[in-house]
């Protein structure tokens, strides 16, 4: 630990979980104290899927995706250009698997630190930490240092940007000595941002344009500090893979089947191809060709004037949570001053062009980011990808609201490996075409014993079978009266007609690179069961759900590709002690408590890491691990706390597995706190700055273990 714990004030006013209600505000715009947008009455307890599939009847995936994968996400061993692993993984595969199963590999060795509200990044004994990049650290070369008296957007366009989510880093060359960190900035708050900070609706037009060019995302080369695990930001004059891409001014282009169609078009782009900007970039994920995929998440709250839309768009604009009953959503950022594309009553097609995955190519900083529209559109969380035996590449999807999606995505064409550039140039039209599914999901176990305590059914499992339902493939709609480009654009909808299941709100959804199953964070869900919404079924099996749990999926017969699959809840979160919380079955007494699960990571072992949003424990906000295989399984261990009023996101284990990152996001975020009066003086002693920090071992060793 480099620096002294301080005591914490007090927190501030609750908002949802363990959120205050300042980050509910701005990360969100109060989307929980809205009407829950999925409205549809689609049942959430479908039929059950029979078409045999049993979890005994599935083979475990596993060399494919790792080796295509490389281990730990970082090491695209078989992708882009000038990148390599760090390190080779420790064992041939197969080996790891079997180990895995035995439960020798993947045993994590370091002592578990305590729940705690101290305001500092609390790592365990015999690790440090530093800060890699913080708001207003100059990116592009000759970039001014942060001065909050000086903000300008032509200043915040060459800095770093506010409220970093994910993280993602991608080794640059082939001696393991730098990297590119591609990081996304979701959301910004003004309130601790700017000196002497009234209300949204007095901010400046140019404090307007500033808060636009700190969303979006930053690439940023990094250099390894001597041998160790630790990474700095490498100065200098050239520094030609450093960027800046904003919600202000960078072009994107659209591609896919919805790329063109009239739902895109507007009076600044009237062929529909090109959005400017990227909006609320929450989590996303690093490719095996070597490109990092952005969620574009609650783009629904920088909009005014969805009263005036036409009529006939305001259930399609209300289902993506844009207010259409008052022309100022409480908590508008008000940036139609800044930009009238904003404002919907006069460009009601610029919401459409948000809400999609997003592509960008850091080793190549001329390209300009696409907006894949083959992904579908909803609150994106994420992207993750594996390559499937078949060859195809296969992205997983969740859609973070209250009662939506899990969805996947298989590409028409298959991955080509090695980094030739026509590989790569072939690789980079994978996302453009392909199948997008929806998940319904169906329990094993006899309704009446799911009864929304938590208590396990008769079968000792909340687990059971799921269809991957097909929403549309090319440009072929499967979803009645809806077009593709229809499906495309309003992927709820489409997901409301087929009848997939409403979950508790799914996060990060990632295969493991070492097994090939899938883990989805489900945050938590305090509106289940409570009222008129929907009930528990055994995929969501509490009541007033209020710290989520872990959806592990199997594909069937180990298929990426496959449309059927089994599941189970290996970890259903609180504190240990807490009867309605489950562990794998693992000794509870051995727990750590964990709440708010969001963003999922593994290192080379296949160790699932876990990032928490919204500690509704009283704690702060950390970083979790567990073995997921074998006699380990479910021993989750807390690895790290970030400070008061601070998320954890973007966890990121390098190749090496000497390196954990996380960003930091909204430090200091507690209602009633500003830049004068910080809430957190984390990293610096000043005032809360938003920043990425990497994490090592002293000794050099692989981190975890
Ligand atoms: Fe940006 Fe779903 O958290
Ligand atoms: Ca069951
Ligand atoms: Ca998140």
């Amino acid at each position: 630990m480099t620096e002294r714990p301080r005591l914490l004030p007090l927190l501030g006013p609750a908002g949802h979980s363990g959120r205050d209600a300042m980050t509910c505000l701005y990360r969100c715009g109060n989307a929980c104290d809205h009407p829950v947008p999925n409205e549809s009455a689609n049942p959430y307890l479908g039929d059950v899927v029979s078409d045999g599939v049993t979890r005994r009847g599935v083979v475990r995936a596993g060399a494919v995706g790792a080796l295509v994968l490389g281990i730990g996400a970082a090491a695209a061993s078989a992708g882009a250009p000038a990148m390599a692993a760090p390190a080779a993984p420790a064992a041939p595969v197969p080996e790891l698997l079997e180990n895995l199963k035995k439960g020798k590999a993947g045993a994590l060795g370091f002592k578990p630190i305590p729940p705690n509200k101290l305001d500092t990044v609390i790592v365990p004994n015999g690790y440090d930490h530093a800060v890699v990049m913080r708001w207003g650290d100059p990116v592009l070369p000759g970039a001014p240092a942060l001065d909050v008296r000086r903000q300008s957007a032509e200043r915040q366009s060459a800095q770093f940007g506010y409220n970093n989510d994910f993280v993602g880093v991608l080794p640059l060359g082939r001696d393991g000595r730098r990297a590119l960190l591609v990081v996304n900035h979701e959301y910004t708050n003004e309130e601790l941002m700017f000196p002497g900070f009234t209300s949204l609706e007095a901010m400046t037009v140019e404090q307007l344009r500033t808060a636009m060019a700190a969303h979006g995302l930053s690439v940023v080369e990094l250099e390894r500090v001597g041998g160790t695990g630790q990474w700095q930001p490498k100065r200098g004059r050239r520094l030609p893979y450093n960027r800046r891409i904003t919600a202000l001014a960078t072009p994107f282009a659209f591609t896919g089947p919805a790329a063109g169609s009239a739902w895109l078009k507007t009076a600044a782009d009237p062929a529909g191809r090109t959005a400017i900007g990227t909006l609320n970039n929450c989590a996303g994920g690093v490719t095996p060709w070597g490109t990092v995929l952005s969620g574009e998440e609650n783009f629904n709250q920088y909009f005014v004037g969805g009263d005036q839309a036409p009529e006939a768009l305001k259930p399609k604009l209300a289902r993506y949570g844009i207010t259409t009953t008052a022309r100022y959503p409480s908590g508008s950022r008000r940036w139609e001053r800044a930009q009238e594309r904003f404002d919907l009553a006069k460009h009601p097609n610029e919401a459409h062009r948000f809400g999609w995955i997003v592509e960008v190519d850091p080793f190549d900083p001329d390209a300009k980011p696409r907006k894949h529209t083959a992904l579908g559109r909803f609150k994106h969380e994420g992207a993750n990808v594996i390559v499937a035996k078949s060859g195809h590449v296969v992205a997983y999807l969740g859609d973070d609201e209250r009662f939506d999606y899990l969805y996947k995505f298989v590409s028409e064409k298959k991955f080509i490996p090695g980094d030739s550039a026509y590989a790569r140039r072939h690789n980079l039209t994978l996302l453009e075409s392909g199948t997008l599914y929806v998940a319904k999901v169906t329990g094993d176990s006899p309704a009446a014993e799911i009864d929304g305590t938590g208590k396990l059914p008769s079968d000792g499992a909340f687990d059971g079978t799921g269809q991957w339902i097909k929403l549309v493939s090319g440009n072929r709609s499967f979803v009645p009266g809806m077009t593709a480009a229809d499906v495309l654009t309003f992927t709820r909808l489409a997901g409301d007609a087929v009848g997939a299941t409403k979950m508790d709100r799914p996060e990060d959804v990632q295969p493991s690179p070492v097994t090939g199953k899938i883990y989805a964070a489900m945050t938590n869900n305090t509106n289940r069961a409570v009222g008129t919404n929907p009930g528990v079924d055994e995929a969501n099996p509490r009541s007033a759900n209020k710290h989520g749990h872990i959806f592990e999926l199997v594909e069937n017969r180990g298929d990426h590709t496959a449309e059927t699959f089994t599941w189970s809840l290996p970890i259903v979160c609180g504190d240990p002690a807490d009867a309605s919380t489950y562990f794998a079955g693992y000794d509870k007494s051995a727990v750590s408590p964990i709440s708010c699960p969001d963003n999922v990571a593994f290192d080379s072992a296949g160790n699932l890491w876990i990032s928490t949003d919204g500690n509704a424990l009283g704690s702060n906000d950390g970083l979790f691990a567990t073995a997921i295989e074998g006699s380990e399984r479910g021993h989750l261990k807390q690895f790290l706390t970030v400070p008061v009023g601070a998320e954890t996101c973007g966890p990121f284990i390098t190749g090496d597995d000497r390196s954990v990152f996380v960003a930091v996001q909204h430090p200091g975020e507690l209602t009633g706190a500003s830049l004068e009066k910080p809430a957190s003086t984390w990293p610096d002693g000043d005032f809360a700055k938003p920043a990425v920090v990497v994490t090592w071992r002293l000794d050099g060793g692989p981190v975890g273990s």
